[in-house]
């Protein structure tokens, strides 16, 4: 089978598309016939060797796809052959076939292709988990969203919508603003380089953010701080594009909250998985919640797909389609 993997530590040109022997199904585990990878800002952390160190190189990169099972391990109950299913948090995707946790697999309902099934699995449990467990925003709370564009940001903006709340979207790019807009964002500020927090304080008449969702860098991290209100929260999620540094606590304004929302730790059990799913899904199937799919790239072709989001030219969701 084919499968994307990656060399070593380093740029896409260490990403390489191989031919492997195809996954057997080991105890508890499930093999998957991919229909649609996920790309996920994550995957170039794992690239440049910020996780999943431990396993070795060279190896398939892909944390999220949905597909149809075509084989079922010894110990697995829930799943049997041709059933559809999505998963995430599980290394491998991005190949013709993956072995996958059964533990990892949430059924797709009818109503939903595997496209969009893929595409919620990491960025849309992330941005539910932040608006509804990390700050539940509040009918008229005020939220600053990062990145509105991207992955995340276009999900996270609906949710907070659906809770009643307010959102300014920050985007890079004035070709982004009407993307966001068309996601529900009350504002777009375009900036580059970190100088929004004087517009956020304008937008909230002096007042700042109830809540700021950042995970774009260390260059968003001072505006961030100064956009919230009083005892506001501050969401930080960008280990890849990296943190401020070591912060002195007192030098923290206005009794904030500060915090580092991290998949793992809000996805940590099947049953949660299931349960976040299951409301995307029934979001996605109601209306409620738009999927866009701002690109679809052969396997051949997931370095490009790894430099259009590096290049910040991106929208929405980017999948890879075997
Ligand atoms: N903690 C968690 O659990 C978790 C889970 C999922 C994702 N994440 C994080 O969420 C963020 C978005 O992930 P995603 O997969 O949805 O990707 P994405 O938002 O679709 O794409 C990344 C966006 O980040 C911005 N960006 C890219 N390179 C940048 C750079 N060098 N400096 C500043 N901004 C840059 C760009 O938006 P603009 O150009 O418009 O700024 C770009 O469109 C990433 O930081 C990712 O690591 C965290």
């Amino acid at each position: 089978m084919k499968a994307v993997v990656m060399n070593g530590i380093g740029g896409t040109e260490e990403m390489a598309v191989v031919d492997r022997e195809p996954p057997t199904a080991a105890l508890g585990r499930v093999v998957v016939e991919v229909a649609a990878a996920g790309v996920n800002f994550m995957d170039i952390g794992v690239r440049q060797g910020m996780a999943w160190t431990d396993v070795p190189n060279p190896k398939v990169l892909g944390v999220e796809g949905a597909g149809r099972v075509i084989t079922v391990g010894d110990g697995v109950d829930q799943f049997s052959i041709g059933d559809r299913v999505a998963w995430v948090y599980e290394p491998g995707s991005y190949a013709e076939q993956v072995s996958v946790r059964a533990d990892a697999l949430v059924k797709i309902p009818d109503g939903l292709d595997f496209r969009t099934a893929a595409s919620v699995m990491m960025q849309g449990l992330t941005a539910s988990h932040f608006a509804t467990d990390f700050y539940p925003v509040q009918p008229g709370d005020v939220a600053l969203v990062h990145a509105a564009a991207g992955g995340v940001g276009l999900l996270l903006t609906q949710i907070i919508k659906l809770r009643g709340g307010q959102v300014i979207g920050r985007v890079s790019s004035e070709e982004k603003r009407a993307i966001v807009r068309e996601a529900g964002a009350d504002h777009v500020i375009v900036d580059r380089d970190g100088n929004f927090a004087d517009e956020v304080l304008r937008l909230t008449d002096g007042e700042g953010v109830n809540v700021v969702y950042d995970g774009s860098g260390p260059k968003t991290f001072a505006g961030s701080l100064a956009s919230l209100r009083r005892s506001g929260t501050f969401c930080w999620y960008g280990p890849v594009l990296g943190g401020p540094g070591p912060l002195d606590i007192m030098s923290l304004p206005r009794s904030i909250k500060i915090g580092y929302a991290t998949f793992y730790d809000h996805i940590h059990t099947p049953d949660l998985l299931r349960t976040r799913s299951r409301q995307l899904f029934d979001w996605i199937e109601s209306g409620a919640l738009r999927v866009t799919v701002g690109g679809t790239y052969p396997l051949a072709e997931a370095a490009q797909a790894h430099a259009d989001m590096e290049s910040r030219r991106t929208t929405g969701k980017l999948l890879l389609i075997p």
